[in-house]
């Protein structure tokens, strides 16, 4: 069980025996939600607010989710249990189920719920301690209105069409704008730059996902005295920070040396150590456990 575990229709199966039909509306239309939660020490780290956010991405997209927040629970905690290893990362998805081809999901009457156990390491351990990589991509952020930010569905084209151009550019991640060219988010992950020692971060206004990460290290900064808080960004914001770095369930925290060709002026910087450290007791209270 090395790769991980899957629950699936009720039973906990290694992660390369679990299949679903074919018909299944989340993989031909990308018809519904999910979370990645990561767990240390056993233990899921900030599992209300991943259900509570899973729970609204559904109710946004008309999508019931007929498992309630003790049975996910429930659930979370068997497929940690059956993992090998006690810290990783959990993959909730909610799809819209099977229905007939066509985009109509009204035939689809079962939602089907996925709960992965793994491992995700999003850069490697040098690109996480010298810092990473970023350009702004070319794609932008979908707008508001054609699809909310704070909704974490099944779609990602556009942000995987943007890490196609980091990776064409030989950079680590890339930065989303939005259509007024104003900065949104990483392609799985929040933005952070520190400017004369403030924190900063977009709005989600601007195209961000509301990351439970980003609110904690925004709470976490504010307790350590650092003024933190939200503000609009241009692309002329990123390249003269003082520092920058991005937050996720996935990326944790990962400073960034280099964004556009421009080398920012201190990786990792004073404000991420803070952050960083902060991040970990906050994770050893939770958890009772870190991975480093
Ligand atoms: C598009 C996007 N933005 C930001 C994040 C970070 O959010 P969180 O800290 O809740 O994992 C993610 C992570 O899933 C994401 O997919």
């Amino acid at each position: 069980m090395n790769k991980g575990v899957c629950w699936l229709e009720g039973s906990i199966l290694p992660l390369e025996k679990a299949c679903i039909p074919v018909l299944d509306h989340g993989l031909l239309y990308g018809d519904g939600v999910f979370e990645g939660i990561r767990f240390y020490a056993g233990a899921p780290f900030l599992l209300d607010e991943h259900l509570r956010r899973l729970r609204d991405s559904a109710q946004a997209i008309a999508l019931s989710v007929p498992w309630d927040d003790d049975e996910l629970a429930g659930i979370t905690a068997a497929v940690v249990e059956a993992f090998d290893g006690d810290e990783g990362y959990i993959r909730m998805i909610v799809t819209r189920g099977e229905g007939p081809l066509g985009i109509d999901p009204a035939p689809c009457k079962t939602p089907r719920l996925i709960v992965i156990a793994s491992r995700l390491e999003m850069v490697n351990h040098a690109a996480r301690t010298h810092g990473v990589r970023l350009i702004t991509a070319a794609t932008r952020r979908l707008p508001p209105d054609g699809l909310d930010p704070r909704i974490k569905s099944l779609n990602y084209l556009n942000h995987i069409l943007a890490r196609i151009e980091a990776n064409r550019a030989g950079a680590d991640e890339a930065v989303l704008l939005n259509a007024q060219g104003r900065v949104a988010e990483g392609t799985a992950d929040n933005l952070f730059v520190v400017r004369e020692g403030r924190l900063l971060t977009p709005p989600v206004i601007d195209g961000a996902l509301p990351g439970i990460t980003r609110a904690l290290i925004l709470q976490l900064a504010a307790d350590s005295g650092i003024e933190a808080r939200e503000q609009s960004l241009a692309p002329y914001d990123l390249h003269t920070a003082d520092e920058c770095f991005l937050t996720g369930t996935g990326a944790e925290l990962i400073p960034v040396r280099e964004i556009d060709g421009r080398t920012l002026k201190i990786c990792p910087g004073p404000v991420f150590q803070r952050c960083s450290q902060a991040f970990r007791k906050a994770i050893r209270k939770y958890c009772g456990g870190e991975r480093r």
